[in-house]
């Protein structure tokens, strides 16, 4: 039974019902047209380029421009990634560039960070249009967010056999090779100062990224300009994060004691297969169960009911496919309704001419997630605390913020996996406040800043909007959170 994928049944919201997010291969593709940057300049470099956005549907009306469009990452095979990109809403030019991914893997960063969090439009509820967030991140950086790998959002390869090969480092690889592509397009950015931010699975994909982008970078003509990273409920180190994913259930009395004692007794999360112990599987598919009646990433809110991702039962399990040499991964990803929004949006033909996908004819399938990209994750690093530590000695500015009630990857593992760092505390376990009000707690190690935010879920930004940018805005000064009223 080695070799033999078998599966476990994992709670989730969100309904994948078979449909992929792979493009057929006859569609249009929206073109890279290579632009040799003669003037570089500001940002005028922008509008040339074909993927300015003039005329998106349902979109509020803006004083910032915005591109979005596909940039190919390997011509050989017909590898190209969609990405869109909002200038700051003033003074872009004076602005850093923050690339935002979402994980899953297999989830969309279009669908989840740009229209559900932190940009500025925000998939309307009544399934319409789009509505401005006066709390986007594009108040304070210009941000960028890239639907990787090949297979996620509009993001395609024409080689779809690549689809069964998709990991970690294909990932790292394909994404840094974007950033060199798309600095073609947008030549004033090539030397900008640059942040790598996500959450959830992108736990892995930042750091993995960003320790490429810094060994690349002795090259000084493949010079990005790093300075730091910033993760929110990221997944860190499979052992803490299970670890702390059981400890939560049974603090938060989700799980019994007994199916507590039992897991405690018979699960070692460091070995290579937890799951060949009868009894710690089924203390963990207990724990599953549990989580399965309720929202596992926002404990306290309710679930979607409304939804038609949650209309028959069948629908919030999933399942899971692991095999001995990996963790089994649970998909990251938030609001089943919102989703539903998304999914209609996108697959609108007036969207996707818009968006430079499609020419509004031959459509692309635009899905939230790609169960099949999940399913198939080929490579997962089993932990990042060692790229933690090389960036760190790297001197990049490294943020880790967690939403409290997140039972999926729950504040205490980020603190398990965070504790194997062994820093040094330069400014001990305080409240940072926000309007007045304790918004979350911090500590301060050499070299990582570590911050909860209280009563927020997995995607912290859709719980707690305006905290979310005064933290965002605190990271990219470099300054602590504000830690008085
Ligand atoms: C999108 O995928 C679904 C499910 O696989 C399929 O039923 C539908 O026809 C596809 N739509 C297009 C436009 O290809
Ligand atoms: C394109 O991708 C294939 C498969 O991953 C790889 O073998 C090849 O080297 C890539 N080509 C370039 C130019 O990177
Ligand atoms: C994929 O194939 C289609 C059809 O041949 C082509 O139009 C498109 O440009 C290809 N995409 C890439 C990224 O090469
Ligand atoms: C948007 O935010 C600004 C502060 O950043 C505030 O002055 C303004 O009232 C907000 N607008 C709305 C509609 O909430
Ligand atoms: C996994 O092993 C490391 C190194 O021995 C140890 O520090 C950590 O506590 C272990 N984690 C778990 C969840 O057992």
């Amino acid at each position: 039974m080695d070799n033999i994928i078998y599966t476990l049944l994992l709670i989730l919201f969100l309904s994948l019902k078979a449909s992929s997010s792979v493009s057929s291969r006859d569609r249009q593709w929206g073109g890279v047209r290579r632009i040799l940057s003669s003037g570089d300049n500001n940002n005028n470099d922008n509008n040339n380029n074909g993927d300015l956005v003039t005329n998106l549907p349902g979109q509020p009306p803006v004083d910032f421009q915005h591109h979005a469009g596909y940039v190919t990452v390997n011509e050989t095979n017909g590898r190209t990634l969609f990405y869109w990109f909002y200038e700051a809403m003033t003074k872009p030019e004076d602005k850093p560039l923050v690339l935002w991914l979402n994980g899953g893997p297999g989830c969309s960063s279009v669908g989840y960070g740009a229209t559900q969090e932190i940009g500025p439009f925000l998939v309307d509820t009544d399934g319409r249009g789009l509505k401005f967030n006066n709390f986007s991140w594009n108040k304070e950086a210009n941000m960028l967010f890239l639907e990787s790998p090949v297979g996620v959002g509009f993001s395609y390869s024409n080689t779809t056999s690549e689809y069964a090969q998709l990991g970690d480092d294909f990932t790292a690889n394909d994404a840094y090779t974007f950033l060199h592509n798309w600095f073609l397009k947008f030549p004033s950015y090539r030397t900008r100062t640059f942040y790598i931010a996500g959450e959830s699975y992108a736990g892995k994909y930042v750091p993995e990224l960003a320790e490429l982008i810094h060994d690349r970078n002795k090259d000084p003509s493949l010079h990005i300009n790093l300075k730091g990273i910033l993760l929110g409920n990221p997944e860190t180190s499979d052992a803490e994060d299970w670890s702390g994913m059981v400890d939560y259930a049974w603090s938060h009395a989700v799980i019994s004691d007994e199916t507590y004692k039992t897991i405690k007794a018979s699960c070692d999360f460091n070995s290579s297969d937890p799951w060949s112990n009868n009894d710690c599987t089924q203390g963990v598919d207990e724990t599953l169960k549990q989580y399965n009646e309720i929202d596992i990433y926002s404990l306290y809110t309710s679930v979607c009911f409304a939804s038609t991702a949650r209309s028959n039962d069948q629908s919030m399990q999933m399942v899971m496919s692991r095999s001995s040499k990996m963790m089994p991964r649970i998909m990251g990803g938030y609001d089943p309704c919102l989703d539903d929004y998304a999914k209609t949006f996108y697959n609108r033909p007036d969207v996707q001419k818009a968006l430079h996908v499609s020419d509004g004819y031959n459509l692309k399938n635009w899905s939230i997630c790609n169960e099949n990209i999940f399913k198939g994750w080929a490579q997962s690093k089993p932990s990042v605390i060692p790229i933690y530590k090389k960036l760190i000695s790297a001197g990049l500015r490294i943020w880790v913020y967690s939403g409290d009630t997140d039972g999926r990857v729950p504040v205490l593992s980020t603190r398990y996996s965070l504790s194997i760092l062994g820093l040094p505390i330069t400014k001990r376990w305080r409240p940072w406040y926000h309007e007045k009000e304790v918004s979350g707690w911090y500590q301060e190690y050499e070299g990582l800043t570590f911050a909860t935010f209280r009563g927020a879920g997995h995607a912290v930004p859709c719980f707690k909007r305006s905290n979310s940018l005064a933290f965002f805005s605190s990271f990219l000064l470099g300054k602590s959170p504000p830690s008085t009223k």
